[in-house]
């Protein structure tokens, strides 16, 4: 190599050594394209109403309804069934839909107030037709002690739902209703 070319060589070296770093590129904000922010816009509108969806499709197949008609009522103590039935034959229960009715000495059948002919809502034991219980509507005939059917024009006794004994008080299971062709004694629940 000859004198010349290896000064030059060297030169190079010492410039490239010495350069200067690049001046960092600006950042700038660039405003977002129009197409982008509507596709975006529409994607975030579809989201918000699938979820919105979603969640009253959720709220529909999981009702939060958790007493009343179709599950299990409280009628209320022992005790007090017990006194009510002494002095007024009858326990009326709107939330449930039924009457608790003396069956036996020491027993309570809740018959189901729905008539059996045609779905009329039947009244309470009636002390004027001894104690019985009378359909408004074509004027079936029930007892008044068990539901069971003393004339039509219903086919059978009143529908009844099972009564069990819990922490003291006497609950009735409204979302199994059971229908029957006689009055039996294994339809009494016993309170003890
Ligand atoms: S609906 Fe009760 S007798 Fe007809």
């Amino acid at each position: 190599m000859s004198v010349a070319s290896h000064s030059s060589a060297m030169q190079s070296r010492h410039d490239v050594h010495h350069e200067a770093a690049p001046d960092p590129v600006p950042v700038t904000k660039q405003p977002l394209p129009r197409r982008k922010f509507v596709r975006n816009a529409f994607l975030a509108l579809v989201g918000a109403f699938t979820a919105t969806s979603a969640i009253a499709t959720y709220r529909m197949l999981y009702p939060t309804k958790v007493t009343g008609f179709g599950t299990k009522v409280v009628a209320g103590s022992i005790t007090d069934v017990r006194a009510t039935l002494a002095t007024q034959r009858y326990v009326r229960n709107p939330e449930g839909r039924f009457y608790l009715l003396p069956a036996a000495d020491n027993g309570v059948i809740a018959a189901y107030w729905r008539c059996v002919h045609l779905g009329c809502t039947v009244p309470p034991p009636n002390p004027a037709l001894n104690g019985n219980i009378q359909c408004p509507c074509h004027g079936s005939l029930y007892d008044g002690r068990t539901g069971g059917l003393i004339h039509g024009p219903a086919t059978h006794p009143l529908d009844y739902f099972p009564v069990t004994l819990e922490n003291g008080n006497v609950v009735v299971d409204t979302g199994t209703v059971i229908v029957r062709q006689e009055v039996h004694p294994d339809q009494v629940a016993i309170l003890p």
